[in-house]
């Protein structure tokens, strides 16, 4: 068995100021707010022939850790950042060939106006708009949301949600511009059709006020649950996930596919990218030390990495003592990362020592080593998972980390013709579908 040809896609995380007091981040703090970052990201990774990029999003600052603003802005966390469907326009206008997929929130928006951003998107690029459909965490004050949305009843919204935003992007039919000046009929009444959706949660009356052209715009998803991964299999073109071994990427992405066929969809058409953070070096000591500078980081900042916990699952770690056990815990937010980390709490770990491996842990796959000994390990890794790619997000990107990914790891890959060469069609869904 050769290993597969696989996708890339990014994973654009937290703050527009990235790696806000990491090495090699410049005048970040003064030249964040035009995104220059962001476009340079962007382009950078059409050249390396990239699909995607998915751009996260959580709407508000945290103040899941200590019960206050302080900590996420005193140490930027999360804060300040772009508005996502705004910023993904703007980078979708300086490319011609990579998707920009957007996170927009169940909680945020009716559907509605999440199907007309995400259509304009797709119009406005020729196809490469795609959503990240989230259901958030389980209050929103910021939206008037005070009381808390069960995990469970969160996903049951966001199925009747997804099916209101595809009936309103299926409302036009094709060929529904007539532009007949003749007659001087601009749309043909007869082609655009009321959805009236008249859902337990959503009604809408539709038709959306302009066509899909393209189809369907790319829902992207990532869910880690049981009742997540049957949402996303049900719903998702690309699914996004965060494992630990090949093992147990190849048992999420089999479940995937098994839900997918369940559901009478081609498993094939169904792309599940996982997360990574390479490290790379010039030699494997290089690499090592680079490791072991981001493993000395966690130590100092572990903190800063428990309030970015709190921040998707609710749990105030703030108010847990870092030197005792961890207790069991609930979260009606990101439950496959509770679930993990109660995994690093086993046989009565301390909070802290709980913190540091679920840390260490995101280098767990081993990407750390020269280009070539990474994409050699890449290519392994999707041998035994079968596919279908990586999602890539580095905790410390700059100009600088992105050329190691695009200058240096990315031709290793495409020398082993494991990722693309050249893109051979302009649309998002065609790109995932090419293989
Ligand atoms: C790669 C990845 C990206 C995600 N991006 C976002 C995001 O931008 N905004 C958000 O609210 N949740 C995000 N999530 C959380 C998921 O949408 C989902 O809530 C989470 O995976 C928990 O799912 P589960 O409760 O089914 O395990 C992301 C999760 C993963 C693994």
């Amino acid at each position: 068995m050769t290993a597969p040809k696989f996708h890339l896609g990014w994973f654009l995380q937290e703050s527009s100021i990235q790696a806000w007091g990491k090495p090699w981040t410049g005048n970040i703090d003064k030249e964040w707010a035009d995104a220059s970052l962001f476009k340079v990201l962007a382009q950078e990774l059409e050249r390396a022939c990239f699909d995607y990029i998915l751009i996260e999003d959580g709407g508000s600052i945290s103040e899941a850790y200590g019960q206050s603003l302080d900590f996420a802005l005193k140490n930027g966390l999360s804060v300040p950042r772009h508005e996502p469907a705004a910023l993904a326009a703007t980078l979708l206008e300086i490319t011609s060939r990579i998707g920009i997929v957007t996170t927009l929130g169940t909680y945020a928006y009716h559907p509605y106006p999440v199907a007309r951003i995400i259509a304009t998107h797709d119009l406005l690029s020729g196809g490469r708009g795609g959503w990240n459909v989230v259901t958030g965490g389980p209050t929103h004050p910021n939206w008037g949301l005070n009381e808390v949305r069960p995990h469970d009843l969160r996903y049951d919204e966001a199925d009747e949600y997804v099916e209101a935003v595809t009936r309103l992007w299926d409302s036009w039919e094709p060929g529904a511009i007539v532009a007949d000046r003749e007659n001087g009929v601009l749309v043909d009444p007869e082609k655009v059709h009321h959805v009236n959706f008249e859902g337990k949660h959503y009604q809408t009356r539709g038709p959306l006020n302009l066509p899909a052209l393209y189809g369907r715009p790319v829902i992207a998803q990532a869910g880690g649950s049981p009742r997540g991964r049957e949402f996303a299999a049900t719903h998702a073109d690309t699914v996004v996930a965060s494992l630990n071994s090949a093992a147990d990427m190849k048992v999420f992405r089999d479940d995937i596919r098994a839900r997918a066929e369940k559901n009478g969809r081609n498993p094939d058409d169904v792309k599940v990218l996982f997360l990574a953070s390479p490290i790379l070096g010039e030699t494997n000591e290089d690499a090592a030390f680079r490791h072991r500078r981001q493993m000395e980081y966690i130590e100092t900042h572990i903190e800063k990495d428990l309030a970015k916990f709190a921040q998707s699952t609710g749990i105030d770690f703030s108010a847990m003592d870092l030197d005792a056990p961890v207790e069991e815990l609930h979260t009606e937010g990101h439950q496959q990362n509770v679930e993990q980390f109660m995994k690093h709490a086993a046989g009565g770990k301390t909070l802290r020592e709980a913190a540091v491996e679920r840390f260490q842990n995101r280098w767990q796959l081993g990407l750390i080593g020269t280009s070539a000994q990474v994409a050699e390990k890449m290519g392994a890794m999707m041998e035994e998972v079968g596919g279908d790619g990586f999602l890539i997000t580095l905790p410390d990107m700059s100009r600088r980390t992105i050329a190691e990914i695009v200058d240096g790891l990315v031709p290793e890959l495409q020398r082993r013709g494991l990722a693309r060469i050249e893109y051979t069609h302009e649309r998002l869904r065609d790109t995932l579908l090419e293989f």
